[in-house]
C-alpha cells in the first residue's frame, strides 16, 4: 500500500465513524508560551481538553505535521542513527471530546490495524498503564479487560499485554497541561527466525529497532498543575497518535522507515547528486548510510517549517530550525564529501511527493528553496575552517574535555550550534565543559 493511500485510509476509516476531518494545524506555534513546535497531534485541541474553549465536534481525525526537537519531546540526537525516529513526522490521529472513552478507543484501533490495514495479529502486543503510587494513579484493569475481551474473540491469550510504568504508559504534553493513562500498540516486524528465538513480548519498549510503538491511545483525564499534582478535567477524552511513517514501514513490508516511499525518493535523490550509494544497512557505524538519513530527515523539517512561516535565524524556534540544518550540512559535508550546496535541490523532490496532501509545499516552494540555499552557503563558509580548529584542537588536547571557551568560539565566530560541537565531541570521544560555554554565551549578552 502506497504511503498516499495509507493516510487516506485512516482518514476514511474514521470519517465512517462519524469524524470530522479537519486539516494538520501549522507545525509552528506562535501563541502557546510553553511550545515553540507542534510536538503532538493533540496540541492544537489543548483548550478543549482543559474546557476553556467550547466542543463543536466531539469527533475529529487528522494527520498532523509534528517536530520533536525541544522540550520534554526530543528525539533529534536518534534521527539518522536509527531507522524509525525523526524530526518531523506526520501523526495520525482520531480524537473524542467528551464523548466516547476507552471501549472504543481501542476497539477501533484493533479494526483499523488488523481488520483493515490487515497487520498480522500474531505480531501485536498491548501494552496498559500498571499505576503510580506517587500520582495516586490507579492501575488500567478497564483498558485491560477491553483488550482481553479483543484477543479472546481472536483466539489469543493474555500474554499479549504488558502492563508498564508512568514513564510508558502516562502521557503527558509538556510539564503541564493535560495528560493522562495510555495503551500503546506496538509491533514486531523481525523474521519468524528471530521471532522463534526471542519472544516479541521481551523487546516490547526496549529500543529494538524492528519492535516497535506504533500508535498510542491515551485516556486525557488530568490536567497536570505548575505544582506537580493531577487535576481532574471537566469530561474524559481520547487522544490517539499513530506514527505514518512507522505505519509504513509496517505495511510495505520494510525494516527501516527511510525504504519506505515517504523517505525513498529522497534518500535515492541524495545518493544521485552525491555520488554516494545508500546501502539500507541498519548498521549505525556506517558514516554514510546515517548522514542520508540525517539529510533526508531534515530537510523535511526544515521546508515545512518555512512553509509554516519560520524562517532560520539566531534565536527562538528560527533557531531550532537553523541548527537543524546546519546538523544536516556538518553531515554532508564531513561523510558525504559536500562541499557545495545542494541540499535545496531535495525540495524539489520533496513538493513533488508530499504536496498533493499539503500544498503549502508547493505554494512556498520558491521561498523554501532559497532561504535553504543560503543557509547553506552561508554556513558552508565557515564550516571548512571551524571544523579545522576543531580537528586541531582535539589533536592537541591534553585532556578528553572541551574547554567552553574554545566551543564558544565555534559558536559565535564560526556559526556551530553547540549541539553540533557536542556531537563532533562525542563523536570523537571528547565531551564539551558546559557550566565554561554557558558562562561564556551570558558574557556575550551582558
Ligand atoms: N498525544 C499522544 C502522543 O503524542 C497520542 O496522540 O503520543
Amino acid at each position: 500500500m502506497k504511503s498516499q493511500e495509507i493516510r487516506e485510509t485512516f482518514l476514511t476509516f474514521f470519517k465512517q465513524k462519524n469524524h470530522q476531518i479537519v486539516p494538520s494545524a501549522p507545525m509552528v506555534i506562535k501563541n502557546d508560551p510553553t511550545l515553540m513546535f507542534t510536538n503532538a497531534g493533540m496540541n492544537q485541541f489543548k483548550d478543549l481538553f482543559l474546557g476553556n474553549s467550547p466542543i463543536k465536534d466531539k469527533r475529529i481525525a487528522d494527520t498532523q505535521k509534528c517536530l520533536r526537537v525541544s522540550g520534554k519531546h526530543n528525539d533529534l540526537e536518534e534521527v539518522g542513527v536509527d531507522t524509525y525516529h525523526h524530526t518531523m513526522f506526520e501523526m495520525l490521529g482520531n480524537w473524542s471530546f467528551g464523548d466516547y472513552f476507552k471501549k472504543e478507543a481501542i476497539e477501533w484501533a484493533w479494526e483499523l490495524l488488523v481488520d483493515v490495514y490487515k497487520i498480522d495479529k500474531n505480531r501485536l502486543y498491548f501494552t496498559v498503564f500498571e499505576g503510580d503510587e506517587e500520582d495516586g494513579t490507579p492501575e488500567d484493569t478497564e483498558a485491560f479487560e477491553i483488550w482481553k475481551a479483543i484477543l479472546e474473540k481472536n483466539g489469543l491469550t493474555t500474554d499479549k499485554i504488558l502492563k508498564a510504568n508512568k514513564k510508558d504508559n502516562f502521557w503527558e504534553m509538556g510539564d503541564t497541561g493535560p495528560c493522562g493513562p495510555c495503551s500503546e500498540i506496538h509491533v514486531d516486524i523481525r523474521s519468524e527466525e528471530e521471532i522463534a528465538k526471542i519472544p516479541g513480548k521481551t523487546l516490547v519498549n526496549n529500543d529494538h529497532p524492528q519492535v516497535i510503538e506504533i500508535w498510542n491511545l491515551v485516556f486525557m483525564e488530568f490536567n497536570r498543575m505548575a505544582d506537580g499534582k493531577l487535576k481532574p478535567l471537566p469530561a474524559k477524552h481520547v487522544d490517539t497518535g499513530m506514527g505514518f511513517e512507522r505505519l509504513a514501514m509496517v505495511l510495505q513490508g520494510k525494516k527501516s522507515n527511510y525504504d519506505t516511499d515517504v523517505f525513498s525518493p529522497l534518500t535515492s535523490k541524495i545518493s544521485s547528486i552525491t555520488a554516494v550509494p545508500y546501502k539500507n544497512t541498519l548498521d549505525a557505524t556506517l558514516k554514510t548510510d546515517v548522514a542520508i538519513r540525517v539529510i533526508a530527515d531534515h530537510v523535511r523539517a526544515v521546508a515545512f517549517s518555512i512553509a509554516d512561516g519560520q524562517l532560520p535565524s539566531n534565536n527562538g524556534a528560527g533557531y531550532v530550525i537553523r541548527r537543524i540544518l546546519r546538523r544536516a550540512i556538518r553531515y554532508a559535508y564531513s561523510f558525504l564529501n559536500q562541499k557545495e550546496a545542494f541540499i535545496h535541490q531535495l525540495v524539489e523532490v520533496l513538493s513533488e511527493q508530499m504536496g498533493k496532501f499539503f500544498p503549502e509545499l508547493v505554494e512556498q516552494k520558491t521561498l523554501i528553496i532559497q532561504v535553504i540555499k543560503e543557509e547553506e552557503e552561508s554556513f558552508l563558509r565557515t564550516l571548512e575552517k571551524g571544523i579545522t580548529k576543531f580537528e586541531d584542537y582535539i589533536q592537541q588536547a591534553k585532556s578528553k574535555t572541551i574547554d567552553g571557551k574554545f566551543a564558544f568560539e565555534l559558536y559565535d565566530t564560526f556559526g556551530f550550534p553547540i549541539d553540533l560541537t557536542q556531537l563532533m565531541a562525542t563523536e570523537n570521544g571528547f565531551h564539551i565543559d558546559m557550566p565554561s560555554f554557558t558562562h561564556e554565551l551570558e558574557q556575550q549578552k551582558n
